[in-house]
């Protein structure tokens, strides 16, 4: 059943912290258009923690499965955004920059893969006395040689014990079920377990019975129109020869797509409370198809603009699973 909510129930006081997650933000497009989106999004939904996944910031080559990446410049552009801290996946390592990008520590790559590849897997974000923990972890089905993320991901977990507040899973891969299981497997000892990498949004925002918040996909923030973000020739041409492509990789061209999702920490701020998925495709703030009721924040005075905005929340589970 969908609801409309007035936005002062909304927006009322409360001190429950909020993680801002962005899925896989792909090419230039994508960053113009979150450098108009996210002022917006951080003075409505004030998160306390954004966190961006960016392997696919900067088209750094001619083929998909080699040619994304980050660049310093990009970089500096989503800092300057505000973002905390950025996650990677099977294009952590792509590109001219990949050396020069794993040097910063505001960003992370996947864990679960070799000690000896450039960059670190797990960090942690300070803010007024909370410590979140971010891990990114990789499927086999998108790295093949990567190592197994739930291992990898408990080891993090012992190593850092209670000296982070919250912990959330960046789960980089293709499968809902592998997704789903490393969720189950560590339900309430962390605070979400997001899945990035296919760039296709799902709708089972949820949260687990131990307070795990979980998405199978957050999505991609980039152009939609093509397959992925990407112009579908070369994958049209693949799958009609089973050779690899000749036609160079290029980004769609349509509307760019919000793939993000806001998720509500407990009292406790170890587990969460909701997690819901932020849309801004006609360019307004809407709120829609979450789990769980989204933790109340106070309005301030220089906010009044917002109250124009239409705010839209469709019903989601609050009962666990
Ligand atoms: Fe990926
Ligand atoms: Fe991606």
């Amino acid at each position: 059943m969908k609801r409309q909510v007035s936005e002062s129930s909304l927006l009322n006081p409360g001190s429950f912290k909020r993680i801002l997650f962005i899925g896989d933000i792909t090419g230039e497009s994508a960053l113009e258009a979150l450098e108009r989106q996210l002022p917006l999004w951080r003075t409505h939904w004030r998160p306390d923690f954004v966190v961006v996944n960016a392997e696919n910031l900067a088209v750094t080559g001619h083929e998909a499965s080699s040619g994304f990446g980050m660049t310093p410049a990009g970089l500096a552009r989503l800092f300057g955004l505000g973002v905390d801290l950025v996650t990677g996946g099977n294009h952590s390592w792509d590109g001219p920059y990949a050396a020069e990008v794993h040097r910063d520590m505001r960003v992370v790559r996947p864990l679960n893969y070799s000690a000896h590849a450039p960059g670190r897997g797990a960090g942690i974000i300070k803010r007024e006395g909370f410590h979140l923990g971010v891990v990114n972890l990789v499927s086999r089905s998108a790295l093949s040689q990567a190592d197994a993320p739930l291992d990898a991901l408990e080891r993090q977990l012992q190593i850092w014990g209670d000296s982070v507040d919250a912990v959330v899973v960046d789960f980089h891969g293709e499968s809902v079920a592998e997704k789903l299981s490393l969720a189950f497997a560590v339900d309430g000892q962390v605070a979400a377990v997001l899945g990035t990498h296919t760039h296709v949004p799902t709708l089972d925002t949820r949260v687990l019975p131990g307070g795990t918040a979980y998405v199978s996909d957050v999505g991609m923030t980039g152009p939609g129109g093509g397959l992925q973000g990407i112009a579908p020739g070369p994958f049209v041409e693949s799958l009609r020869s089973r050779l690899p492509a000749t036609l160079p990789m290029t980004l769609a061209t349509g509307t760019t797509e919000f793939g993000a999702v806001l998720v509500t920490l407990s009292a406790s701020g170890r587990t969460a409370l909701s997690i819901n998925r932020l849309d801004a495709a006609h360019g307004d703030v809407r709120l829609w198809q979450g789990a769980g009721a989204v933790a109340e924040r106070e309005m301030e005075p220089e906010r009044e603009w917002a109250k124009g905005a239409e705010l839209r929340v469709l019903e989601g589970r609050n009962d666990p699973c």
